[in-house]
C-alpha cells in the first residue's frame, strides 16, 4: 500500500473512530472486552462481538485444540485494541497482534491495558513479515473487508499458515447478492461525507462478501470453508423480514468462515 494512502487511511478511520467513542483511559475497559462495553458507547456491536467470539471459542478454537494438543500459534490480523489477543493469552496460546494503526486506545498500544505480553507488529495484511508455516492459526476479527483484494491476502496468509492450519474470519459482513453489498458500502460512504465531510474511501476496500465471492475464492486458491452461522437473537434473527417489509436492501449476515487449504 502508497504511504500517501496508508496515511489517509488512518487519518480517516482514527477521525471516526474517535468520533464514535473507541476506547478508554482505563484498563477494565479492555479486559472486559468483548463481553462488556464499559464505556456503555458501542455496546449494541459489542453485544455482538462477545457472541461471536463465545460461538468462535465453543465450538471452533475448543476443536482446532483437541486437533493439535498444544499451546497454538495465532496470528490476529487486524487487531485494533488486541482483545482477542487478550483472550488467547488468557487461554494459554502464542498471539501475535498484527495491525497497521498503533493508536494508544483504539490500536495496538492499547495492548498495555492488559497485564499480558504477546508481540505487536505493525505491519499489513498483505506483506506479512514471517517466515513461511509460522501458525496454526490465523483471525480476521472484524477487520478482513478492510482488504483491497482478498486473493492477494489470502495467498500470503497461505504462506505463512502451517498446512493444517486455520483461517478464521469473524463479524465481517456477508451478503448473498454483490449488489447488496455495493449498495450498503454507497450507503456508508455517504453518511461519512454527511457526518465528516470526506467519503473514508482513500482505501480502496472491499468492505463486505457476497457469497459468491466466496465460492469463488474456495475455486481459486482451493480452500475449503466449513460455514458456521451463530444464533444472535431474535431481534437480529427478524431484520431480513423487517427489510423485505420497509423495501429495503437485506442486511448482511455475520457468518464465521472457518478456512483451511487444501
Ligand atoms: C474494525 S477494526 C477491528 C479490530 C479488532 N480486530 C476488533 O475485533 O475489535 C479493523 C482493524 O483492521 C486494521 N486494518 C485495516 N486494514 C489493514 C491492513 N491492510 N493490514 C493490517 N491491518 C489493517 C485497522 O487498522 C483496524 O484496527
Amino acid at each position: 500500500m502508497l504511504v500517501s494512502t496508508r496515511h489517509r487511511f488512518l487519518e480517516n478511520y482514527r477521525t471516526i473512530r474517535s468520533a464514535e467513542g473507541r476506547g478508554s483511559r482505563e484498563s477494565a475497559y479492555y479486559r472486559a472486552l468483548p463481553y462488556q462495553d464499559l464505556s456503555g458507547k458501542n455496546s449494541a456491536q459489542w453485544t455482538i462481538r462477545g457472541k461471536s467470539y463465545r460461538y468462535f471459542e465453543g465450538n471452533i478454537l475448543s476443536q482446532i485444540e483437541r486437533e493439535t494438543g498444544r499451546a497454538l500459534d495465532v496470528l490476529d490480523l487486524g487487531a485494533g485494541n488486541c482483545w482477542m489477543s487478550h483472550r488467547l493469552s488468557l487461554r494459554k496460546h502464542k498471539p501475535v497482534a498484527l495491525d497497521i494503526f498503533t493508536d494508544a486506545m483504539d490500536g495496538l498500544g492499547a495492548a498495555r491495558h492488559y497485564g499480558r505480553r504477546f508481540p505487536l507488529l505493525e505491519a499489513e495484511f498483505d506483506h506479512l513479515p514471517f517466515r513461511s508455516s509460522s501458525f496454526d492459526l490465523a483471525i480476521f476479527n472484524a477487520s478482513i473487508h478492510y482488504s483491497t483484494d482478498y486473493r492477494r491476502t489470502l495467498n500470503e496468509l497461505r504462506r505463512c499458515l502451517r498446512p493444517a492450519g486455520h483461517f478464521v474470519i469473524i463479524d465481517s459482513p456477508i451478503y448473498r447478492l454483490p449488489e447488496h453489498g455495493e449498495r450498503m458500502r454507497a450507503e456508508r460512504h455517504d453518511e461519512f461525507e454527511r457526518r465528516y465531510g470526506f467519503r473514508s474511501d482513500a482505501m480502496p476496500s472491499l468492505e463486505y462478501f457476497d457469497e459468491p465471492a466466496i465460492a469463488q475464492l474456495a475455486e481459486q486458491l482451493n480452500i475449503e470453508w466449513r460455514v458456521h452461522r451463530p444464533w444472535y437473537g431474535w431481534k437480529w434473527w427478524w431484520r431480513p423480514w423487517k427489510a423485505r417489509l420497509l423495501g429495503r436492501r437485506p442486511p448482511s449476515r455475520f457468518w464465521i468462515l472457518d478456512g483451511g487449504f487444501a
